[in-house]
């Protein structure tokens, strides 16, 4: 049926054309590390661009490869690693975080969504969703700038942002959305088309893998749909 189609085509593309980044692609590596990598490289993505972040994370994770080495480390030199990336408090809450991890829970990275948003300092239900989703395959959603301008457009929803039943209902949209064999894959997915294809402006919809399922596109409204928020 047709969120299969949607999940397969999205899947299928992410596989051929998704950037190359650092935080991507591990193999093999134990889901306490994998996870770690997604929690240090979803906050530093957070308020800053991906050309940016991959020079600072490599750096970071050079110095930090791991939840223990990181909490170990002083709160001086993680704030001269995050020096330019600016919103300090992310590098606070990142220390924190493994503090924390290593203190209360063994070291082990908690695994469940409820524990990370309620426990982990400046985790939130995105984050959450990401580490849960890429590092330990639990079908979670996760909504952000890009995924809200996709699933916008698809559905043609274009209504107001600042409403909290808004996002209520794209939280609940990219919850069905999400597929359960390949969950951070998707997830993924969706941010890389918000990110390179549907784009704010001037979305490239011909090279779009989902353009049969986009209502915006059938209705011509790729700009409309989308006008509470980003204007
Ligand atoms: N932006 C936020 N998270 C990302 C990710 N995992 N890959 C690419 N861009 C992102």
């Amino acid at each position: 049926e047709e969120i299969s189609i949607f999940r397969r085509s999205l899947l299928a593309w992410y596989d051929i054309h998704k950037r190359k980044l650092p935080w991507r692609d591990w193999h093999d590596i134990d889901t306490n590390i994998v996870a770690y990598r997604v929690l240090v490289s979803e906050l530093m993505l957070q308020q800053t661009q991906v050309a940016t972040v991959i020079r600072y994370y490599e750096t970071w994770m050079k110095q930090w490869p791991n939840v223990k080495s990181l909490a170990e480390a002083s709160e001086d030199d993680i704030l001269k690693c995050w020096a330019g990336l600016g919103y300090y408090n992310r590098a606070r809450n990142l220390y924190k975080c493994a503090q924390l991890i290593i203190n209360e829970y063994n070291g082990e990275f908690p695994n469940e969504l409820e524990t990370m948003i309620n426990r982990l300092p400046g985790v939130g239900r995105y984050t959450a969703g990401a580490v849960s989703s890429i590092a330990f395959n639990q079908a979670n959603p996760i909504l952000d700038g890009n995924v809200i301008r996709v699933l916008s457009r698809m559905r043609c929803i274009g209504s107001d942002l600042k409403k909290k039943s808004t996002t209520d209902f794209l939280w609940s949209l990219a919850t069905d959305v999400v597929c359960p064999e390949r969950p951070g894959d998707f997830n993924q997915s969706l941010m890389e088309l918000g990110a390179t294809v549907c784009t704010p402006q001037k979305p490239k919809c011909n090279e779009c893998p989902v353009q049969n399922q986009c209502l915006a596109y059938q209705q011509q409204k790729e700009i409309e749909s989308i006008l509470d928020i980003e204007q």
